[in-house]
């Protein structure tokens, strides 16, 4: 089972510590959460996302905000000119961060502005499509590492995309994460395998290890372990970045409007 809706939450109100508590296992135990027919201010999702944990704050991001370092606009929409956040972002299967030492735990994404149709977002649960692999590929993975690569996902994720600079290079190092990734507050077992890009497995030949994640990546985004939301304006969908992969969907870009707003709660080192 992937994702829980919650009813009768305002995110604007203050919630309870007993309606917060019941809402956050719901979160650990499903890995999403879908909020419908919220009307919350940039502050109020500022405010929310705060219970979940510290907020990671993108100072240096054009797509950040103005006044709000903490919200990250995904949007085709422009003000004075110039766009108001990243206009085609995530259209590949991933995880936020996780090139990072210190991936995010969760990100709230609210949906202020939706297209008709298009511009979905894709959920897959992780861990139900590690617990369904068969015993002996678990055997296989189990204790490995991969290496993400942000340098390597460029031309996979963004192909057109100039070249990575010396500079980008120099600034984006390769980063061990587990293949297989234990959730810190459930110990429940995730596939933490990324999408699309045909990541190195440490220590394997790089046919075997080639063939294994794309296998890896396939098996975990079949239909059985993936939600796929239609975004009504007004839903906030919460997602637990360390048991499922996420991915957007492309819209008519030029006739209709999309205006979302991201919190991303920081996270621990992965194991
Ligand atoms: C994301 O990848 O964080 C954004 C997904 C979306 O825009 O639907």
């Amino acid at each position: 089972m992937i994702g829980t809706e919650v009813s009768g939450i305002d995110l604007a109100g203050p919630i309870s510590a007993r309606d917060f508590d019941r809402m956050y296992a719901a979160w650990l135990d499903t890995t999403i959460l879908l909020f419908r027919r919220q009307s919350i201010t940039p502050q109020q999702q500022i405010d929310f996302s705060r219970r979940f944990g510290e907020l990671l704050v993108y100072t240096r991001s054009e797509n950040a905000l103005p006044g709000h370092p903490e919200v990250l606009v995904l949007s085709n929409l422009a003000r004075d000119g110039k766009p108001m956040g990243s206009p085609a972002s995530g259209r590949y299967w991933h995880t936020d961060g996780h090139y990072l030492k210190c991936p995010p735990a969760a990100s709230l994404l609210y949906g202020a502005e939706v297209p008709p149709s298009g511009g979905d977002t894709w959920f897959a649960n992780m861990q139900a499509a590690y617990e369904a692999l068969a015993a002996e590929t678990k055997v296989r993975i189990d204790g490995r590492q991969i290496i993400i690569s942000r340098v390597k996902s460029r031309p996979y994720n963004y192909p057109n995309k100039p070249a990575v600079t010396p500079e980008e290079r120099a600034a984006w190092p390769d980063m061990p994460q587990p293949l297989v990734r234990t959730h810190p507050k459930t110990g429940r077992k995730a596939l933490y395998v990324g999408g699309n890009v045909p990541w190195n497995v440490v220590g394997m030949a790089e046919t075997e290890s080639d063939a294994l994640i794309t296998d890896l990546q396939a098996f975990a985004t079949q239909p059985r372990f993936v939600y796929v939301h239609r975004w009504q304006a007004g839903d906030a969908i919460l997602w637990d970045n360390r048991s499922s992969m996420h991915r957007a969907t492309a819209y008519d870009e030029v006739n209709h409007r999309r205006l979302m707003y991201r919190t991303t709660i920081a996270g621990e080192q992965a194991f």
